[in-house]
């Protein structure tokens, strides 16, 4: 049998996170350059139930059963068991590999479970559409990230620019016409940063006053609606002014640092239209609108500015 390979991409949070995770919307777009892939191969030699790990990024070497019973790869691997119904799992081997860098807010943790769930799903002689993808994918969100608003699956699965509210039951999750596209520039600070930390420390926050913080959120809110607006308009460069005014926000909310609030003015400095920091902020990464033109010296700034690491990414409709 050949080998199974299904790859999955970073994203990034353009506008809305951290509200999100309280019910307001945000949009996310991926990340097509930056991709997690998973390949699954038949280990006919090997006794039925023996499935190996290989993740050599991580130093990761491991029958899945010999993994901690909360470990995200074992308990991926165990869901996609479970949905399909297969009692006797015949022996296979799955390598993974990813170019997202970890803990940046990019989303390495979602497209690593999203490619695997759908290599072994494959290898198991089933495909699984996207929304069962997404909601497998969305229990492991929960190891990684305590208690994610289910954004960053959703835009890893469906690979195409979403807008995503959470609600009761179910969250709308619309995708939306980019008619005219745009470019980010990605600067990671450099400083490696746990999305469930971020999200847990403004949780007490906002459970001790929340007074002080839903009305940040109701300003992301807003924000978040005036941005897709434009993208649909075909205005997206507009959009510069209302990215600075979210991370003002997001400033406000206490997820910012000072290596991100750098960066946002080095990007403006340089000519950007705007810039925010993106995903679970205190480090990871910052992202500044730009156009084809003038990416290249956004991206010379913020490297000479401090940023580790910088990428560049185009967004546009498949
Ligand atoms: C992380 O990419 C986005 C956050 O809003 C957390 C979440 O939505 O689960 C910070």
């Amino acid at each position: 049998m050949p080998a199974i390979t299904s790859s999955a991409p970073g994203k990034i949070i353009l506008f809305g996170e951290h509200a999100v995770v309280y019910n307001r919307p945000a949009i996310a777009v991926p990340v097509q350059k930056l991709q997690a892939r998973a390949v699954v191969i038949a280990e006919p030699l090997a006794p039925a139930g023996r499935v190996r790990i290989e993740a050599p990024d991580i130093h990761l070497s491991s029958d899945y059963e010999s993994l901690a019973p909360d470990h995200p790869l074992r308990v991926t691997l165990q869901s996609v068991f479970r949905e399909l119904g297969i009692q006797r799992i015949p022996a296979f081997s799955v390598r993974i590999s990813s170019t997202i860098p970890v803990a940046s807010g990019l989303g390495s943790g979602t497209a690593v479970t999203v490619a695997v769930i759908r290599a072994a799903a494959t290898f198991l002689g089933r495909t699984l559409a996207d929304d069962k993808v997404s909601e497998l994918a969305y229990e492991i969100e929960k190891i990684y990230h305590g208690t994610p608003s289910g954004i960053d699956n959703t835009v890893v699965v469906y690979n195409h620019p979403v807008f995503f509210q959470r609600g009761m039951a179910q969250p709308t999750i619309e995708t939306f016409r980019v008619p005219a596209p745009f470019w980010l520039v990605i600067a990671d600070t450099g400083i490696r940063s746990a999305t469930a930390q971020a999200v847990g420390e403004l949780r007490l926050k906002w459970q001790d006053n929340p007074t002080a913080y839903e009305p940040l959120f109701d300003q992301v809110a807003d924000i978040v609606l005036q941005a897709r607006e434009l993208i649909e308009r075909g205005r997206p460069l507009d959009m510069g002014p209302l990215m600075l005014e979210n991370h003002t926000l997001l400033q406000a909310m206490g997820v910012s640092s000072p290596e991100l609030d750098h960066l946002v003015e080095v990007a403006v400095a340089a000519g950007a239209f705007g810039a925010k920091l993106s995903g679970g902020g205190k480090g990871g990464n910052m992202i500044a609108l730009t156009d084809r033109e003038n990416a290249g010296q956004v991206a010379e700034a913020l490297l000479a500015g401090g940023a580790a690491q910088t990428y560049l990414t185009e967004v546009y409709e498949r």
